[in-house]
């Protein structure tokens, strides 16, 4: 299995006054993919943003857009999210019915399809799923915000999804999110993640370039 090492920062914790600069920032770093959380209210307990700041995003964006769904029925706007210009789209277990259709939905239209675990679920709800999936994403703190601290059961999550992902034949990346940081970075990448997500402390750090170059080197 091969394993990559991608940092992709979340711009929920940018500074949205100037969000063109930070995006231009982005472009100009060694960041992979650029992390939008999109929030409703009802799935997590508060509201990000939505269609327009992705559309914008994407305009100036020189980097993949990787779209984390945290939204009920999250089928109702796949296609707008992938028209705003989303090269990945990550729907949450708990807020599908239908995943199996949910990601065909995604992958017919030509984009990667990604599949994200609260902290509370089990990696092996997955084993039915995991072969048809770009990406699976493991929260590490309850999602609805960020600065959160980072949940240790985690590694043992990615571990036993690396397992899973042997028995089921499946290529997909392993990305994490929520409360990362340079340590808990470093022990992530050596259990096998492939995509670190990280908003507050790269957006908090005084150089986010050299802070995202930081997690590359782990
Ligand atoms: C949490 C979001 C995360 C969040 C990570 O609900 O999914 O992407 O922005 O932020 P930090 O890195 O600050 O924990
Ligand atoms: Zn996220």
């Amino acid at each position: 299995m091969i394993h990559m090492k991608l940092v992709a920062p979340s711009i929920l914790a940018a500074d949205f006054n100037h969000l063109g600069d930070v995006i231009e920032m982005l472009n100009n770093s060694e960041a992979d993919l650029i992390h939008c959380d999109i929030m409703d209210g009802v799935f997590v307990p508060n509201i990000s943003f939505g269609l327009p700041i992705v559309q914008h995003v994407h305009q100036i964006a020189r980097k993949p857009l990787d779209v984390h769904l945290m939204i009920i029925d999250p089928d109702r706007y796949i296609d707008e999210f992938y028209t705003a210009g989303a090269s990945i789209i990550t729907v949450h277990y708990e807020a599908c019915t239908h995943l199996h259709r949910t990601i065909q939905h995604i992958k017919e239209l030509g984009i990667q399809a990604s599949v994200c675990l609260n902290p509370h679920t089990s990696v092996a709800l997955l084993a039915d799923i995991v072969e048809y999936l770009d990406m699976v994403l493991i929260m590490s703190v309850n999602p609805g915000f960020g600065g959160q601290k980072f949940i240790d059961n985690t590694y043992r999550k990615v571990g036993q999804l690396k397992d899973l992902m042997i028995q089921r034949n499946s290529k997909a990346l392993i990305e994490v999110d929520g409360g990362v940081n340079l340590e808990v970075g470093e022990k992530l990448y050596k259990e096998g993640t492939d995509v670190l997500v990280a908003g507050s402390l790269i957006f908090g750090s005084e150089n986010p370039v050299g802070t995202i170059a930081a997690l590359k080197r782990l």
